[in-house]
């Protein structure tokens, strides 16, 4: 009898089977790698909008405080959207004719709110709420970044699942007393007095790490 099988014949089966693991494997390494990667995390993106406006103009320079045109983060889940009257509280006195600003103007004139396109987004099963995390002392600057530093806004953070829970887990070395929660740069405290400031506050609140990873909290 004639040997069917060559020893040698199952070696191209077994090298198919080795390259199909290994490009299993290199898909999902590649696909982690994506996952994390500015590209589908929006990380220093920017998008563009109706109006070029500048947090660094605004924010930063004029000292603008974010609650003056982001109203609800103290006392709602959504920290909003100015309105366009704020804008022309303003802008009805400065740089009145610019056509930068025309687009502003146009909406106050037609009475259709500006339509900006958003930059800081959760997907729609994840829940999130300003005003519990500003009334705990939580600061804008942790999840947002150096807004006050950007002309054009950008993500500050990638807001996967891990950046949530690597603060649920231990809250404490991110607090600070509410009221500076919208100060962007705070160097004034040391180590000692943040740590001990981040203790007390937890008991204060009666936070409880252990609690605010389950799944629950964040998926409704
Ligand atoms: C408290 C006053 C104030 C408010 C409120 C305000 N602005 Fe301004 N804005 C200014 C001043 C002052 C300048 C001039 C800044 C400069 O060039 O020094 C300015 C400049 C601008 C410019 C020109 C580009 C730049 O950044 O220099 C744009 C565009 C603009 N503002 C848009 C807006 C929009 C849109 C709103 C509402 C969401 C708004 N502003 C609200 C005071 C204000
Ligand atoms: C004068 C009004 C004004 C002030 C003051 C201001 N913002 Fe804004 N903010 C806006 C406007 C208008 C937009 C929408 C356009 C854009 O994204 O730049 C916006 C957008 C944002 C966004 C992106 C929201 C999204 O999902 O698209 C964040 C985050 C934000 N602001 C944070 C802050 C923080 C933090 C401060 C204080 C340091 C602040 N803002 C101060 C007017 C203001
Ligand atoms: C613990 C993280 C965290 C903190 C602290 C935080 N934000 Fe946000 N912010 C988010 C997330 C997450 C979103 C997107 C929410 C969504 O899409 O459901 C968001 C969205 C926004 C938006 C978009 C519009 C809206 O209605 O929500 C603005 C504006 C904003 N934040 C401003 C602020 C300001 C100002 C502060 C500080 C007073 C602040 N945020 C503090 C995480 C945070
Ligand atoms: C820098 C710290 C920090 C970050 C980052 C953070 N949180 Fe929180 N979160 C807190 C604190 C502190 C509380 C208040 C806990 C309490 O009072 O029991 C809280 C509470 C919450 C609550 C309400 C929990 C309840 O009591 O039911 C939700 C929902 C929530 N966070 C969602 C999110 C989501 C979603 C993200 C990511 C986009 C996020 N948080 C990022 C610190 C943070
Ligand atoms: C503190 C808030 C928070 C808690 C607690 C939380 N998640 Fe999430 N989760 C998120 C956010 C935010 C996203 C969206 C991430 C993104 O867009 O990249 C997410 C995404 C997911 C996804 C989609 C796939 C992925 O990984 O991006 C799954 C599945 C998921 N969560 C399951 C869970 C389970 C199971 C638990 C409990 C063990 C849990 N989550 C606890 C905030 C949370």
């Amino acid at each position: 009898m004639p040997q069917i099988f060559t020893p040698s014949a199952d070696t191209w089966p077994r090298v198919g089977v080795g390259l199909g693991i290994v490009a299993v494997t290199a898909a999902i390494l590649l696909g982690a790698g994506l996952v994390q990667s500015a590209y589908v995390t929006s990380v220093d993106w920017v998008v563009d909008q109706p109006v070029p406006f500048s947090h660094l103009h605004h924010a930063g320079e004029l000292g603008i405080d974010c609650r003056y045109c982001h109203a609800g983060v103290e006392s709602a889940p959504n920290a909003g959207l100015p309105a366009t009257e704020v804008c022309m509280t303003c802008h009805s006195q400065i740089w009145t004719g610019a056509p930068m600003l025309a687009p502003v103007r146009e909406s106050l004139a037609k009475g259709e709110p500006l339509r900006w396109n958003r930059v800081a987004r959760l997907p729609d099963y994840a829940y999130f709420d300003h005003s519990i995390h500003v009334s705990r002392g939580v600061p804008c600057v942790e999840c947002h970044g150096r807004v006050d530093e950007m002309p054009l806004m950008k993500r500050g953070e990638p807001f996967t699942m891990a950046f949530c829970l690597d603060c649920h887990r231990d809250p404490a070395p991110h607090l600070r007393p509410p009221d500076q929660v919208t100060r962007m740069d705070w160097s004034d405290w040391t180590a000692e007095r943040a740590a001990d400031y981040g203790r007390r506050a937890m008991e204060a609140h009666h936070i409880e790490p252990s609690r605010l990873d389950d799944c629950g909290v964040c998926h409704r």
